[in-house]
């Protein structure tokens, strides 16, 4: 899908969406300035008592001839007031179906009726951007004869009276992070056969060509070398070879602290030896959407070219049992020196980012981000809404909520004290895997990742196990089975402000 924008004198299109938002007291639909005969169709609309501008609510007009455009959409937004970015992703959403049913190869957006309403033009161009480009992902490469969506328009153009330069940068924002939030999603919605850790390490290589970022790909022996105890022993019971994926952006000075990204690149979690029930084990090809989120991260960054110094680490292996399996009980030493004591192989995915995290602290980051599919648990407190998130840095928090409110992307604060670290000491080691007790199983395996983040480095994690995949239809522009590729463009504000 191309997007581009024009002036809005020169509508030339199949079908035109105009948004209006619903006035006070609840009668008219408002759109702001429209010409004369696009004003007294929507007045039409809500005089025949069929549109008011309540959110999701639509009406076409078929070959009216209008304004420039064969059919005219008219697509709620709901009241003014609450009209933010993620309700205009929301109502683009919306709009696009409408247009697939119109089915326009053209399409035009009546920019200026957004606009109006959220008063900056950049974010207006930048979410409508997202969710257009969001909204049409598809994955069908599995598929003998792979369908692409031919209801979906080839051009979609942004009509303003105004084009300003701050829609233009809008539009490359929104198109980068979507593009990028959809490279991730494709990595997700990749089955564990077609995604193992050499392929996900040479899908890093290849799309970073041309980027400036470098990127560095450890094999077996250097990890070995470079003393990833717990990635080794996840990585022990598989016939794929783990990597260690390095990805480093400059920005900014060399003596600007970067911003280190770590995600869990887990190809599939059969959990080993302590294996899963077979129910719904194909979702485990999702557990490396972690890992995937960091990649694209690093990718949007330097294709947006920000002014700051980045890191992505990704530890990518798969989890399977075997003769070589790690097994119950087992000890390892991890990268810092701490021996770990493994009850449940199927925690794996803390074995391999605490090693990771050793890592991310040496580099002296200003701050560390890591994001997982960690808990299962994590489903059971939030479903999948929201993302949690575990920090004791309530600066830190303040950030987070802040990048987390500008991209829509939801995340909830969960506990994380003294009493799940002492949850997490080991018998005989000097930390266990799996928590003494039952409960706060999220909270838990977060203590246990604190405890290979150096002192004093400000650090978050972000559990995704509820937000990565399938999430049902609830939020409009993510697919409803398959991955949403959430928490990107969160990472991609936060890493601007930390
Ligand atoms: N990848 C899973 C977490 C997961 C489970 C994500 C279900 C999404 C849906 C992780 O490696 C895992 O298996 N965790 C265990 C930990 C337990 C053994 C302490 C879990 O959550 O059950
Ligand atoms: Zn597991
Ligand atoms: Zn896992």
């Amino acid at each position: 899908m191309e997007i581009s924008i024009r002036k809005n004198s020169a509508v030339k299109v199949q079908t035109l969406v105009v948004f209006a938002t619903k006035d006070a007291n609840g009668k008219k639909p408002i759109a702001g300035d429209l010409p004369p005969d696009l004003k007294s169709l929507l007045e039409k609309a809500s005089s025949d008592g069929i549109f008011s501008g309540d959110k999701k609510e639509t009406a076409l007009y078929r070959n009216h001839a209008v304004a420039g455009a064969e059919n005219i959409l008219f697509v709620g937004l709901g009241p003014a007031n609450k009209v933010d970015a993620e309700q205009i992703r929301n109502a683009v959403c919306t709009a696009l179906q409408g247009i697939k049913t119109s089915k326009a190869t053209s399409a035009g957006l009546w920019l200026d009726s957004l606009t109006k309403v959220l008063k900056d033009p950049g974010l207006v161009t930048q979410a409508a951007t997202e969710s257009l480009l969001l909204s049409s992902y598809e994955f069908t490469e599995m598929k003998s004869a792979p369908k692409k969506d031919k209801s979906e328009p080839k051009d979609v153009t942004f009509f303003a009276k105004n084009p300003n330069a701050a829609m233009e940068k809008g539009l490359q924002k929104g198109k980068i992070l979507a593009e990028c939030q959809n490279f991730a999603r494709r990595l997700g919605d990749l089955p564990g056969n077609f995604s193992t850790p050499t392929i996900l390490a040479n899908e890093t290589l290849k799309a970073a060509k041309g980027t400036g970022l470098k990127v560095t790909i450890w094999e077996k022996d250097r990890i070995k070398k470079e003393r990833m105890g717990g990635l080794l022993s996840v990585a022990a019971g598989s016939s794929e070879d783990p990597r260690f994926i390095i990805m480093e952006y400059k920005g900014a000075a060399g003596s600007k602290k970067p911003v280190c990204f770590v995600g869990k690149g887990l190809t599939f979690d059969t959990g080993g030896i302590s294996i899963k029930p077979a129910a719904q084990m194909e979702e485990m090809k999702y557990d490396m959407c972690g890992g995937a989120a960091v990649i694209a991260t690093l990718l949007a960054i330097a294709k947006l070219k920000l002014k700051i110094n980045a890191i992505g680490l990704v530890p990518s292996t798969e989890n399977m049992p075997d003769g070589a399996a790690l097994k119950p009980g087992d000890v390892y030493t991890a990268r810092n020196g701490k021996t770990v004591e493994v009850f449940n192989t199927d925690a794996e995915g803390r074995l391999i980012l605490s090693d990771a995290l050793v890592y991310a602290s040496e580099q002296k980051p200003a701050a560390i981000f890591d994001t997982a599919t960690l808990t299962g648990a994590i489903l059971v407190a939030l479903g999948n809404t929201h993302s949690g998130v575990f920090t004791r840095d309530n600066k830190l928090m303040k950030k987070i909520q802040e990048a987390a409110d500008t991209t829509g992307e939801l995340v909830w604060q969960m506990p994380l004290t003294d009493f799940h670290v002492d949850d997490m000491k080991g018998t005989h080691a000097d930390l266990c895997n799996i928590s003494n007790g039952r409960n706060a199983g999220s909270s838990t395996a977060a203590a246990f990742l604190e405890q290979f983040v150096e002192e004093g480095i400000p650090w978050a994690h972000f559990d995704i196990a509820g937000t990565a995949w399938n999430v049902n239809g609830r939020f409009p522009y993510h697919p409803k089975k398959g991955a949403s590729g959430i928490i990107i463009r969160t990472f991609v504000e936060l890493a601007q402000l930390v």
